[in-house]
C-alpha cells in the first residue's frame, strides 16, 4: 500500500488485530483449561484446583464475544468502505440487536432464553454478513468458493462457539452433551486455523481493500 493508512484502514486493521491479540491467545488459554478441566473430572490429575471448570468457561465466554465483536468491526469497515445503501439505520440497529442479544446471554440463566438469545445474535451476525457489501465468495457449501470463505469459516466457528456458551450449564451435567461439546470444539480447532490462514490470504491479497466485483 502506498501512503499514509486513513481513518478507515486503521478501523480495518482493528479486526485482525483484536484477532491476533486477544482472540487467539485466549482461545489456547481455553483450550488448555479445558483438557484440565478434563483431567481433573477424570482424577488423571488431583492436584488441579476447583476453579479450572469455571476458568475453562469464563474465557470460552470472553473469546466466543470477541468473536462476535470483531466480526461486527468488520462488518463495520465493510459497510463504510462499499457504501451501506441508504440502509445505515436498520444495519446498525442490527449490529445493536446483535450486541444486546450477546450481552443477555452473558446474564439469563434458563435454558429457553438462552437458546433465544443465541438463535438472535446468530441471526443479526447472519443477516447482516448477508449484505452484498460483505465478501463471500459464494453462498452454497457444495461450490468450491464457500470452503475458501473467511466469512463462512469464520461464522461457522462463532455459531460453534455460541452454542457451546448456550449449553453451558449444561455441558457439566449431561455427558452427551459433554461429549457433543468437545466434538464440536476439535472441529472448531480446524477452524481457527482455516479462519487465520484465510484472513491473513485476503490481506495479503487486498481483498479487503479492493471493490467488490
Ligand atoms: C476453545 C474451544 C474449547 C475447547 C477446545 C473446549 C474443550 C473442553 C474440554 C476438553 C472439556 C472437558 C470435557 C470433559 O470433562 O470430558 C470442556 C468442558 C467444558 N467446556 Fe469447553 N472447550 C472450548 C470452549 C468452550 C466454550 C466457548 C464454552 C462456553 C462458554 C465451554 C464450556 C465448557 C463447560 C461448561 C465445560 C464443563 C466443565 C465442567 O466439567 O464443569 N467450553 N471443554
Ligand atoms: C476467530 C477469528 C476471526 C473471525 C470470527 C473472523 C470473522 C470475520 C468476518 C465475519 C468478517 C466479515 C467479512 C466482511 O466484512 O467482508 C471478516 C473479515 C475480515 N477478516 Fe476476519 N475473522 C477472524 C480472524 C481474522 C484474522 C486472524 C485475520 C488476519 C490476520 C482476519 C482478516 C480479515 C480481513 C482482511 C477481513 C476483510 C476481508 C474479508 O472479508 O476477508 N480475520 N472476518
Amino acid at each position: 500500500m502506498n501512503g499514509p493508512l486513513t481513518a478507515l484502514d486503521w478501523l480495518g486493521l482493528l479486526h485482525p488485530v483484536l484477532a491476533i491479540l486477544f482472540i487467539y491467545p485466549v482461545a489456547g488459554a481455553a483450550i488448555r483449561l479445558g483438557i484440565l478441566a478434563r483431567e481433573k473430572r477424570t482424577g488423571y490429575n488431583t492436584a488441579l484446583p476447583e476453579t479450572v471448570p469455571t476458568e475453562h468457561w469464563q474465557h470460552g465466554r470472553w473469546l466466543v464475544s470477541a468473536m462476535v465483536v470483531a466480526s461486527l468491526i468488520a462488518y463495520l469497515e465493510s459497510f463504510l468502505r462499499h457504501g451501506a445503501d441508504g440502509r445505515s439505520g436498520v444495519l446498525l440497529l442490527a449490529g445493536i440487536g446483535t450486541v444486546v442479544a450477546l450481552l443477555a446471554l452473558w446474564r439469563v440463566q434458563q435454558p429457553a432464553l438462552r437458546a433465544s438469545f443465541t438463535g438472535l445474535c446468530l441471526a443479526g451476525l447472519l443477516g447482516l454478513g448477508a449484505q452484498p457489501q460483505i465478501e463471500r465468495l459464494a453462498d452454497l457449501p457444495w461450490q468450491a468458493d464457500f470452503w475458501r470463505s473467511h466469512y463462512w469459516s469464520g461464522l461457522l466457528l462463532t455459531a460453534l462457539l455460541l452454542m457451546s456458551l448456550a449449553i453451558r450449564p449444561l455441558i457439566p451435567q449431561i455427558s452427551r452433551l459433554r461429549r457433543l461439546h468437545v466434538s464440536a470444539m476439535l472441529l472448531a480447532c480446524v477452524l481457527f486455523a482455516v479462519v487465520a490462514i484465510t484472513g491473513c490470504r485476503d490481506l495479503l491479497s487486498g481483498m479487503a481493500l479492493s471493490p467488490l466485483g
